[in-house]
């Protein structure tokens, strides 16, 4: 795997955009399933999970043509219900085609998720969403056989407001017979994307960005175009990489509505933020002051943020403590992090991090893809080289991190 060389302590400055959302993306992708026809979706970003969902479809028999951030899916031969075990592995969130996949043919073969670097990440509420929906789903030598002969409109509790859970009922439900009703559903923005996106196609969805979501079955749907909205969570990381360096930024493509608890940290911390109508301007402070966070689902304090305010506190005034309450095991960032200097200690779910002045550059590894992340925020801060390993988990999610970095003052390569 490869590395990224940062040669750290300088302010970023200057202006930079916001690519496609990662994390509506993959759904809406695998969403394009759903519909025998040709969708052409704008603003992908150029990222390892999306070249992977690719890769995914195309195995299941789909043309794919990739042009920059314009992907056009023609899912007219599609002749395989199994995803393949392989690349099932290579990407957790795979797992969010078995709806579009079973909506479509009623049948889908797919394998666990895998163990994980963040968590256990089961998928049980999945499939009981599926079973309401009259799936039935058969465990059978870590493979995954569900069938349906119709599928039919139900009322799905879910236990937890889960986002991928949510999307693969969504997904299962938009082909059904009657009306499908999901309550305590995830309300995560790319949860709207997904019901805007099947809606253009001709779904009749209600009710994303709200804990109850109502999915009125229809008999087809229509080849559309569709632009994918900003990742939020890459607004968060470049805010917060300028707020670590002390600098000055300017967020193209933004939406400020929808990291508004980010923004509200960061403006607790001390930094001074401005937004038009797609930029946020971010100003940061001398010094940043420390700031309590507990993760929740949306609209709290996301979790895939949560390392990468940690770096942020690592160099703030005072003690900071930040409770994860999504998955259990993502805090692994913090042991590199203690590496460059920073002082953490992990009790439970909660990260307490007493701020010193300075972190130290060092050679340290990626441990997951927002973790990861986090380590660059430190070497964007720490005065000399620092260089991480295992930066493939960056460029999982990260569209052109070091270029855009580096277009804002960040002296970082790719090695
Ligand atoms: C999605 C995001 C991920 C983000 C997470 C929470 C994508 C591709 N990934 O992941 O970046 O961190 O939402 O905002 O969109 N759970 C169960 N059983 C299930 C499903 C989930 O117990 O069947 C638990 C998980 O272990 C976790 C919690 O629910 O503790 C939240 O998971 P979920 O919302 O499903 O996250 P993902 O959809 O996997």
């Amino acid at each position: 795997m490869s590395s990224y060389i940062i040669e750290g302590g300088n302010k970023l400055q200057g202006e930079t955009y916001v690519s496609g959302s990662k994390n509506a993306s993959l759904p809406i992708m695998a969403a394009t399933v759903l519909n025998k026809g040709i969708s052409k979706l704008y603003n992908v970003p150029e990222i390892h999970d999306t070249q992977m969902m690719i890769e995914i479809l195309k195995n299941l028999g789909c043309k794919v043509i990739k042009r920059s951030n314009k992907i056009v899916i023609d899912t007219s031969n599609v002749k395989n219900f199994e995803i393949p075990e392989n690349l099932m592995h290579e990407m957790r969130s795979s797992v969010i085609l078995a709806g579009a996949i079973l909506g479509r043919y009623k049948k889908a073969v797919f394998s666990y998720p895998g163990g994980c670097d963040i968590g256990a990440r089961p998928i049980d509420l999945h499939l009981k969403g599926f079973e309401k929906l009259g799936i039935a789903t058969e465990k059978n030598y870590g493979k995954i056989i569900c069938k349906a002969d119709e599928i039919t409109a139900a009322e799905i509790n879910l236990d937890f407001p889960s986002v991928g859970a949510t999307e693969n009922c969504i997904l299962a439900a938009v082909l059904a017979e009657g009306t499908t009703k999901i309550i305590n559903a995830a309300m995560e923005p790319e949860i709207v994307d997904l019901q805007n996106f099947l809606n253009r196609m001709g779904a009749k969805i209600e009710g994303a960005g709200s804990n109850i979501i109502k999915i009125e079955g229809v008999k087809k749907l229509n080849s559309v175009s569709y632009n994918i909205m900003p990742d939020r969570i890459e607004a968060g990381t470049l805010l917060c990489s300028a707020a670590i360096t002390g600098g000055n930024i300017t967020l193209k493509k933004a939406n400020a509505k929808d990291i508004a608890p980010v923004l509200d940290k960061l403006s607790e911390t001390g930094c001074v933020i401005q937004l038009e109508a797609d930029s946020i301007n971010l100003k940061a402070p001398k010094r940043l002051k420390s700031v309590n966070i507990r993760t929740m689902p949306y609209p709290g304090f996301p979790t895939d943020m949560q390392s990468i305010i940690a770096a942020n506190m690592c160099i703030a005034s005072g003690t900071s403590i930040i409770a994860e309450n999504i998955f259990e095991n993502r805090f692994k960032y913090t042991g590199e992090l203690q590496k460059m200097g920073a002082k953490i200690r992990i009790a439970g779910n909660t990260a307490i991090i007493k701020g010193i002045r300075k972190l130290y550059a060092s050679r340290v590894i990626a441990t997951d893809l927002r973790g990861g992340a986090s380590l660059v925020l430190a070497g964007l801060a720490a005065k000399g080289k620092t260089q991480i390993d295992n930066v493939g988990y960056i460029l999982r999610g990260y569209e052109k991190l070091d270029k855009k970095l580096n277009s804002l003052g960040a002296k970082m390569e790719l090695k």
